[in-house]
């Protein structure tokens, strides 16, 4: 295995969007008349022409704006969305832990979840059900397990979504936000285990708007900025470019 876990190269991600999408809706039918007569729509890049390599082993923080394109790589990665141009390789076991509920049903209950989301990260049900109670002590839910997913408050959605991803051993885990909505106490625990998979070797791509929660644990960072790397190398560099000439 080569010791690249995940490579962009001129990396391009262009999303279509309506006129709808950019002027709103009011927008829209103000200028119905011209839309007709031209159909017009247009493309949004949102990651433009980005180049950057992560090793294996390495803690990297994915860093900037609202809007840089930090969630749309993280996409990429996980094979949820594809390239306009360019080439993303990855090597290795993903474990993706996306926005806010990506893989869950509402309408099931946790425990239910647990069997699903497993199967579709690549468990056998056979080796879910073996880590079925092991999942569900980390995610601290107790009674609410089999209840719905749809009465879960955000941060019980997120502690299910970490407690399974971290459940499959990953090669390479993408974290997204995560942090943002969970309590203290999750908190810690997440960064607990993260600090776990980092002495084991696990490569994660962690992206967080408080720099200061990644802080002890990442070895490089990333700055995007209006869908380009601003700045990539040592932390302390990324932070201080981020804190001086972005934020
Ligand atoms: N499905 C989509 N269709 C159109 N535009 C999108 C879509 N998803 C994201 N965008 C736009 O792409 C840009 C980058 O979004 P995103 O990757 O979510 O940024 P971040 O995670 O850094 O906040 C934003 O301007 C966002 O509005
Ligand atoms: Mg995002």
């Amino acid at each position: 295995m080569s010791n690249i876990a995940v490579s962009f190269e001129n990396v391009t991600k262009e999303y279509q969007q309506t006129a709808m999408f950019e002027q709103g809706i009011k927008g829209f039918i103000l200028n119905l008349h011209k839309h007709i007569q031209t159909r017009s729509s247009s493309s949004y890049q949102a990651l433009k022409n980005v180049s950057f390599e992560v090793k294996h082993g390495e803690f990297i923080a994915l860093i900037g704006r609202n809007g840089a394109g930090k969630s749309t790589a993280l996409g990429l990665i996980a094979g949820v969305l594809h390239p306009t141009l360019g080439r993303v390789a990855v090597n290795g076991r993903i474990a993706p832990l996306l926005e806010l509920g990506a893989g869950f049903h509402s309408d099931l209950t946790g425990r239910e979840n647990i069997l699903v989301n497993g199967v579709l990260l690549g468990l056998t049900r056979k080796e879910v059900r073996a880590k079925a109670d092991e999942i569900i002590e980390f995610s601290g839910l107790g009674r609410f397990i089999d209840q719905p997913m749809r009465t879960y408050s955000s941060g019980m959605y997120m502690r299910l979504g970490f407690s399974v991803a971290v459940s499959i051993e990953p090669d390479i885990l993408l974290v997204d936000e995560v942090l943002a909505v969970g309590d203290e106490s999750f908190q810690k625990q997440c960064m607990n285990k993260m600090k776990e998979f980092k002495a084991r070797g696990t490569t994660i791509i962690f992206v967080t708007h408080s720099l200061k929660s990644a802080d002890d644990l990442c070895d490089r960072a990333i700055l995007l900025h209006h869908g380009e790397v601003a700045c990539i190398g040592e932390k302390q560099a990324v932070y201080e470019y981020y804190r001086t000439q972005i934020d």
